[in-house]
């Protein structure tokens, strides 16, 4: 069987923000036979992630496991699609499945090299989309960020720092469920209402409207912050720390501010970590594999029970993946960004 197949690659490596321009769309021609051992799919949704950005710097500018997106081919990102072609018993034709496959609208994977496939079960009554979203990486991010590294009480105050993104509006609404008293922080007035009025945040401010990210944080934590959940970085980090309580804990999941702008890194005042006893713990996602679907199923249940709102931000078509991609770095999404391909 051949099919023609599209996919999006960046021009070069790509250092500071990015722009539409440094991508292209490619065409190619995808041969699969039953003797390939693979599984073709025609992808519905995918992913767009921060973290991708890190991928397409120079190998010496970026971070340490990350893999290097090689210019001109493909790159792998988080998917759902279904299945047209199958040689493996695994994987009937029609099958939906999620995990690793790319930005493009064909892609072939070989089951016993990707780990990170699983059929989905498509009468489950939730979208395909939420594969990507909040039952998928992010709600897996939001839910082992928030419980196992933050380990919440009731009654803490908790602080996010891009909220109304796909893991930071999550991470809000654990955190009301949690019985925390929740302020989150975002780049403009309609995702502040947002936060506010759908998601159920105490508070909520614009960042950008903050001439003194201390004060703006003292003022709406005047008792201090117990758990900081950290999307951002920079002097965001640096804020909050000078604004936490002695044993608070930073989960500090990402750095979006410091992918684009490494002149940005935060410079925390390590004194302050030592005389509050503060815990700063990274993570990733992965970490929590293993407690994948135990987690999804209780988020699952709260979607259902309407005590979490998923908010998706979809763009159409794989020519939208460049701009759906720089969108992340200007503050333009409210949600998961997607990609609707088919
Ligand atoms: N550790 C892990 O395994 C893991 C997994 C998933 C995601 N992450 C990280 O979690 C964070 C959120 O990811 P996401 O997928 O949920 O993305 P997202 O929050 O849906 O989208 C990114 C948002 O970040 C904010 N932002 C962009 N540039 C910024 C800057 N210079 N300063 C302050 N805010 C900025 C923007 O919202 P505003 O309107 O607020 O500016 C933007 O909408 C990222 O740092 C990502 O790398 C980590």
């Amino acid at each position: 069987m051949e099919v023609e197949n599209r996919y999006v690659a960046v021009r070069h490596h790509v250092e500071g923000s990015p722009s539409v321009d440094d991508f292209e769309v490619k065409a190619e021609t995808v041969r699969w036979t039953p003797e390939s051992g693979e599984v073709l799919v025609r992808n519905m949704y995918v992913s767009i992630d921060p973290y991708q950005l890190n991928r397409m710097k120079r190998q010496s500018a970026s971070h340490h496991s990350v893999d290097v997106i090689v210019p001109g081919e493909r790159i792998a990102s988080y998917g759902v699609g279904e299945v047209v072609a199958s040689a493996c018993e695994e994987y009937k034709e029609g099958d939906v499945v999620a995990g690793m496959l790319a930005w493009e609208e064909h892609s072939v994977f070989r089951p016993e090299t990707s780990m990170l496939m699983s059929k989905v079960d498509a009468s489950s009554g939730f979208p395909l989309s939420y594969q990507l979203g909040a039952l998928g990486t992010s709600g897996m991010t939001a839910y082992g960020g928030f419980y196992e590294v933050c380990k919440p009480k009731v009654g803490e105050t908790v602080f996010v720092s891009a909220a109304s993104g796909s893991v930071g509006s999550l991470v809000g609404q654990f955190a009301k469920l949690a019985g925390c008293r929740v302020v989150g922080c975002a780049g403009t007035q309609a995702k502040v209402d947002l936060l506010k009025d759908k998601l159920g945040f105490d508070d909520a401010f614009n960042y950008r409207e903050e001439p003194d990210l201390k004060a703006a944080l003292k003022r709406h934590f005047p008792d201090g912050i117990d758990i900081y959940f950290e999307n951002v970085g920079g002097e965001m980090l640096e804020a909050a720390l000078a604004n936490m309580n002695t044993y608070g804990r930073v989960a500090v999941c990402g750095v979006i501010a410091e992918y684009t702008d490494p002149g940005r890194r935060a410079v925390p005042d390590l004194l302050e970590v030592i005389y509050k006893r503060i815990t700063l713990r990274g993570f990733f996602a992965w970490d929590f594999i293993t407690k994948f679907h135990e987690f999804t199923a209780i988020i699952g249940g709260w979607i259902e029970e309407g005590k979490v709102h998923v908010i998706e931000d979809v763009s159409d078509g794989l020519e939208s993946v460049p701009s759906a991609f720089v969108a992340l770095y200007r503050g333009q999404n409210v949600g998961k960004k997607l990609v609707k391909l088919a």
